[in-house]
């Protein structure tokens, strides 16, 4: 088991170990002012470890009911939300009480975002179950819901009580879902730590885990530390998001998945600015490797323009810079604003 404590507008600690949700009783009692909670859970993960949960919380005093919601990111939206708020106010839930996330990005979004904003904020702690929310999504405090506009557009920051990331969870974890979560912590070792892409480029993961996690964790805490409202560096955490969520939009978000659309996102960005000498060094094979080390894809179908059409929004496309997320090395990366132009010929030309 490890620890390691994020000193954000408020300090949690998130704990990382296998079997940690065994003792996750005593950790949520230390923390949480009073012992009446609700689980907000999905229809895929209460019934493997929300049981178990809620009656070890109750074994401890814990009066505990449950949210149970269908699976899946179309459930992070204002009708779900507004269920358990209606949920909340019929358990006489109060300003003392919490909120239990357990699930993955999209659970710990909603329900984050619903402790963030019922009765003007409660408390709240996050048990991720995915490696992509146990790697990015619950630490931090980014919370929000999807409305018909786009993702993620209506949230708030709102940092947990606590974040209880047990390892062995993963075990249930459909491969997909890993290998989405892995095109994250490649991003993290392309972005901060040369060290933790290569434990990554090696290939056996899985007998490393804690180990990985830990150290993106640790990455974030300190990108978090640094700039928690995202106002600077916080943005390296985008690297290979631009043309990521390009690819997504493109497929209309029923091709690549997130992960993997990052995965591509990240070589094509680093291939770019490798042939356009912003790179001096030759990193784009290595990054490559990895990828397919962890079965993660590094090109896509789609034309270069469409790519560069879906990656600048139209208030930009003729006037503003736009900031791109450059790895000239790996392990580091830099915040390069361009001008749209410049920015068009990276990617097209
Ligand atoms: N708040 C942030 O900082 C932040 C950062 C990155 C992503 N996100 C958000 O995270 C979401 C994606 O997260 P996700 O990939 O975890 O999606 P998810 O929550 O939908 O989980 C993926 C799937 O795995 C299942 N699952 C989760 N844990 C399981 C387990 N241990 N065993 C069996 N099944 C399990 C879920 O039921 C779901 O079907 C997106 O909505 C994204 O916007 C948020
Ligand atoms: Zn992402």
């Amino acid at each position: 088991m490890q620890k390691i404590t994020v000193k954000a507008s408020q300090s949690y600690d998130v704990i990382i170990g296998s079997g940690v949700l065994g003792s996750a009783a005593g950790y949520i009692g230390d923390v949480l002012r009073s012992r009446r909670t609700v689980i907000v859970s999905d229809d895929n993960v209460f019934p493997i470890y929300g049981t178990k949960l809620k009656e070890t919380l109750e074994k401890s005093g814990f009066a505990v009911s449950e949210f149970v919601f269908p699976h899946g990111e179309q459930s992070k939206s204002h009708a779900v939300l507004l269920n358990l708020y209606g949920f909340l106010a019929a358990q006489n839930i109060t300003r003392s009480d919490s909120i239990i996330a357990l699930g993955g990005g999209v659970t710990g979004d909603l329900a984050g975002f619903a402790a963030a904003s019922y009765l003007r904020g409660i408390d709240y702690v996050q048990i991720p179950t995915s490696l992509l929310a146990q790697i990015d999504s619950s630490v931090g405090g980014k919370t929000a819901v999807d409305i018909p506009a786009g993702k993620n557009l209506v949230g708030a920051f709102k940092q947990p009580k606590l974040v209880i990331a047990d390892t062995d969870t993963l075990s249930t974890l459909p491969d997909a879902f890993f290998d989405d979560g892995m095109g994250e912590a490649v991003k993290y070792g392309m972005i901060w730590s040369e060290e933790l892409f290569d434990l990554i480029a090696e290939g056996n993961i899985k007998d490393h885990l804690e180990e990985m996690i830990v150290k993106c964790v640790d990455i974030k805490r300190e990108v978090v530390e640094t700039d928690e409202y995202d106002k600077g560096l916080r943005m390296i955490l985008n690297f290979g998001h631009t043309l990521g969520h390009a690819i997504e939009k493109t497929q209309n978000f029923c091709g690549l998945s997130h992960g993997k659309a990052v995965a591509v996102g990240m070589y094509l960005i680093t291939s770019a600015a490798e042939k356009h000498g912003i790179i001096k060094d030759s990193i784009s094979g290595k990054l490559r490797s990895c990828l397919e080390t962890n079965r993660l894809p590094w090109s896509v179908d789609i034309p270069a323009e469409t790519l560069f059409e879906n990656s600048v929004n139209d208030k930009k496309r003729f006037s503003d810079d736009i900031n791109v997320i450059i790895c000239k090395t790996i392990g580091k990366a830099d915040i390069v604003k361009l001008p749209i132009s410049e920015y068009k010929k990276l990617i097209t030309e």
